[in-house]
């Protein structure tokens, strides 16, 4: 009674146990992890460099397959508490192992995860202004390009991501890109510190959803500028703002502009433009350095001839002898 009782309860468990373990090896053996990948993908003997279309771009360049776990890990989807695994986003080899494709779909940021910010940035107004101006809109993964790899998604504060992002703007805004180097932030930034502390364009134009400074929503609009700027500049204020945050009295335009308000006799568009005044500073200022340095090169000058003359004469006196 009691050993047949055992059996049956060997038999009960036999009928969980099997399956249930069956499952389990099956489950591990599917789960492709990391190291399924870094096989290959961590050992220079097994991948190295080879050329591929970017597809942003359409230009050919030389890719490295081998992939820096380490960065990964510290990029912001390495970071992140969800534990994403390559699969998560190479999905075409979700169940592949070993030896795969050598071409890939390109990775979509958008569909399953991004799709929020994805229709902020593609339906905002300065993307129609792109495609109005027949210019290619940058995509997700320009603007948060990894060091490396587009795999290394940098984290907001990262200072390679900050850089990047204005030569992105850049890309597109010459003039503007010139005139913040003239400011105190561009040019602390172009001297290779793009940290979180100076502001670079995004920080004051925003990324995704950019609106020119006349409309009231825009970040460094009237309405909003002031808490544009106290995010960093605490305490700032209505007149703290006026700052002219792109000086454009070494660009011509501004002196082109400014003839043409003299020749229609504007006189108020020139006084209630703040360039105005920088532009003034700088004339005279420039003007100032100019006298000063002319009147220098000239006062040496008339010496030099002074000298020459004296030894002139000098040599007159001894051949006479
Ligand atoms: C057996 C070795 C091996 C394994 C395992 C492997 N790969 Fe690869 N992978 C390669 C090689 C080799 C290339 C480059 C192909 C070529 O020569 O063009 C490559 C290329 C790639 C590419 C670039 C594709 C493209 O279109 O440019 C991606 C992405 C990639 N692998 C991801 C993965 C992921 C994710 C895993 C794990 C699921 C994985 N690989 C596992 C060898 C491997
Ligand atoms: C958050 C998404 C994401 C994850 C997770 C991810 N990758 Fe990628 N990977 C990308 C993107 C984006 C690219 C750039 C190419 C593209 O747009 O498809 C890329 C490119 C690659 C390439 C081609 C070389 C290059 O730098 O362009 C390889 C190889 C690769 N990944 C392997 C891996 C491996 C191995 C893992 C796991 C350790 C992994 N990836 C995890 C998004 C990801
Ligand atoms: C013109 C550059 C640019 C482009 C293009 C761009 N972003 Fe951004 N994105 C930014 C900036 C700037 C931020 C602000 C924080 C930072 O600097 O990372 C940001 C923040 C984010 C964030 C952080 C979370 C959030 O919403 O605050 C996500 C996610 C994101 N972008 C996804 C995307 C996706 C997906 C695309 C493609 C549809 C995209 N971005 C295109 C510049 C850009
Ligand atoms: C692919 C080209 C391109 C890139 C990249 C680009 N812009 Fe623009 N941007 C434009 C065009 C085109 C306009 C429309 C006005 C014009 O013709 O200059 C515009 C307009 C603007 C405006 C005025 C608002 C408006 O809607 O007219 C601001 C501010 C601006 N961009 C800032 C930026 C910043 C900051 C970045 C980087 C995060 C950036 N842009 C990246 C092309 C670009
Ligand atoms: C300190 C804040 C600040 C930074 C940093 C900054 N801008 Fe501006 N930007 C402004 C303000 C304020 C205006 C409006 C007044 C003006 O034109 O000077 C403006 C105007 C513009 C305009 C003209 C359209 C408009 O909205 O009036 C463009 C385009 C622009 N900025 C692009 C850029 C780019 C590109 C960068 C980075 C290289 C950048 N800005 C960095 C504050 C900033
Ligand atoms: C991301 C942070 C950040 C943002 C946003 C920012 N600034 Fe700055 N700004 C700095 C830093 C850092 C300096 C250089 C150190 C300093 O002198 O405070 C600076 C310097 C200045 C200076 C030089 C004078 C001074 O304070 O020593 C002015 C003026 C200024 N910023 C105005 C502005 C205005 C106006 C805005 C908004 C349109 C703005 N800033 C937005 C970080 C920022």
């Amino acid at each position: 009674m009691l050993r047949k009782g055992w059996v049956g309860i060997y038999r009960q468990a036999g009928l969980w146990v099997l399956p249930t373990l069956f499952f389990l090896l099956q489950g591990l053996a599917t789960a492709q992890e990391t190291s399924d990948c870094m096989e290959c993908h961590g050992n220079p003997n097994k991948v190295g460099k080879v050329a591929r279309i970017d597809h942003d771009t359409g230009e050919i360049k030389v890719v490295s397959m081998l992939v820096d776990e380490k960065a990964f890990l510290d990029s912001a989807h390495g970071r992140s508490k969800e534990k994403f695994t390559c699969i998560d986003c190479h999905g075409d080899l979700s169940g592949v192992y070993g030896e795969h494709d050598p071409l890939l779909k390109p990775v979509d940021c958008i569909t399953f995860c991004h799709d929020d910010p994805a229709a902020e940035y593609q339906e905002g107004s300065h993307v129609e202004h792109m495609k109005e101006k027949e210019k290619r809109p940058p995509t997700c993964k320009e603007c948060h390009m990894g060091v490396n790899s587009a795999r290394e998604t940098p984290v907001k504060d990262d200072k390679f991501h900050r850089a990047y992002i204005n030569k992105n703007c850049g890309n597109c805004h010459e003039e503007y890109m010139y005139t913040y180097c003239t400011n105190l932030h561009g040019q602390l930034t172009s001297l290779g510190e793009c940290s979180t502390e100076v502001a670079n364009c995004s920080d004051c134009h925003g990324g995704h959803e950019i609106l020119k400074s006349s409309e009231p929503d825009s970040m460094v609009g009237e309405k909003k500028i002031v808490e544009t700027c106290s995010k960093c500049h605490a305490g700032a204020d209505k007149n703290f703002v006026r700052h002219v945050a792109h000086p454009k009295f070494k660009r011509p335009e501004l002196y082109k502009g400014i003839l043409k308000a003299l020749g229609e006799r504007d006189i108020k568009k020139i006084a209630l433009d703040p360039q105005s005044y920088l532009m003034l500073i700088f004339v005279a200022y420039m003007g100032i350095i100019t006298f000063t340095f002319s009147s220098f090169g000239l006062h040496s000058l008339l010496m030099w001839f002074r000298i020459l003359q004296e030894e002139r004469k000098g040599e007159e006196g001894h051949g006479h002898h």
